[in-house]
């Protein structure tokens, strides 16, 4: 998992001012992996609102830290007090490294992009995306400067999955790519794996598609939610089922990932159930609202 070095200066890489886009469940993970690593962080939202929802998930999260241990009282006030908030982009000037959090959809990330490209003027900043399916590639071309561009992709929950996809594009540069493994291994003390620029990846490419077709066992009625979950709970000592464990990615970021897998295989397996459509429709997104498949309030 992250390594809790909040009094120590980061290490690893020159990487020492960091911005997050997006305050939501992966980019508050984030922000706060970073500022446990010593770095200074800045995390845009587009309101006031959702910042303090963000900051709130970080506290609430460095408090989970505190009573298991993992960093004293003091460094999670040392963290707290490097991560900054803002709604202005803008804001982003100086940032040695970008990470894009927002919500997965291949519009709003280039827009995304692009504003990052006009605001960000140090010449060698990486500008990097957490996007679990969409192509690298769609973003870099939001910009003039796709060889700083590539996909740093985190799992959630972030301050606990150690693992990290690095997606490079046909257009990524090796320095790009030699900065941002030195920083997810050095600097936050994480595994990278790589992966080419596909939809999917590793991970969502195995993940996904089981996912899908734990929807489509229980829309079928051919098992229960419990009896779904409890097979690879008890059967293959998976930490949760498929079931909870999608309600926990939240059940708008499946469809998302589904979607983009279809659109790039047009394979079956990838298009997402109605059950799961339904349920994006009704609003019941999963732990983060509440009820998914199963009820979290
Ligand atoms: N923030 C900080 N720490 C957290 C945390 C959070 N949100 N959630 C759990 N923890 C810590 C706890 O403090 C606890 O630490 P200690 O063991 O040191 O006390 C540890 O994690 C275990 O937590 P719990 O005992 O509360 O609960 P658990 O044992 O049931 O574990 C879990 C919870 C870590 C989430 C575990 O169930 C798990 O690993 N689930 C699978 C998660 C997974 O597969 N994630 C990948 C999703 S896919 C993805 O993210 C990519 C994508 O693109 C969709």
């Amino acid at each position: 998992a992250g390594r809790a070095s909040a009094s120590a200066p980061s290490a690893g890489t020159d990487i020492r001012r960091v911005g997050v886009v997006g305050a939501g469940l992966m980019g508050s993970g984030i922000a706060e992996v970073c500022a446990r690593a010593g770095l200074d962080v800045l995390m845009c939202e587009t309101g006031p609102e959702a910042l303090k929802a963000g900051r709130d998930r970080i506290s609430a999260s460095l408090e989970r830290g505190l009573r298991s241990r993992k960093l004293t009282a003091a460094e999670r006030d040392a963290a707290l007090g490097r991560i900054r908030l803002t709604t202005e982009i803008a804001e982003f000037a100086d940032r040695d490294l970008v990470i894009e959090a927002v919500a997965e959809d291949e519009q709003i990330k280039t827009e995304v992009f692009a504003a990052l490209d006009n605001v960000v003027t140090r010449a060698d900043a990486i500008l990097a995306t957490n996007t679990s399916s969409i192509p690298v590639t769609k973003p870099a071309m939001a910009t003039r400067r796709p060889q700083q561009v590539i996909g740093i992709h985190f799992f959630n929950p972030v301050p606990v999955m150690p693992l990290v996809e690095i997606v490079p594009s046909l257009l990524t540069g090796d320095r790009t790519r030699g900065r941002a493994e030195a920083f997810v291994t050095a600097t936050l003390g994480k595994h990278a794996i790589g992966a080419q620029d596909r939809a999917g990846f590793v991970v969502n490419s195995l993940l996904v598609p089981y996912l899908l077709s734990a929807v489509r066992m229980l829309e079928s009625g051919y098992a229960t939610a419990e009896d779904i979950d409890n097979g690879m709970v008890l059967g293959c000592a998976h930490p949760m089922g498929p079931l909870r464990l999608a309600d926990l990615i939240g059940l708008d970021t499946v469809k998302a990932i589904a979607d983009s897998l279809y659109e790039e295989f047009k394979e079956p397996l990838h298009a997402p159930p109605p059950l799961l459509l339904r349920m994006v429709d009704a609003g019941l997104l999963g732990r983060k609202t509440g009820r998914g498949f199963h009820d979290h309030s």
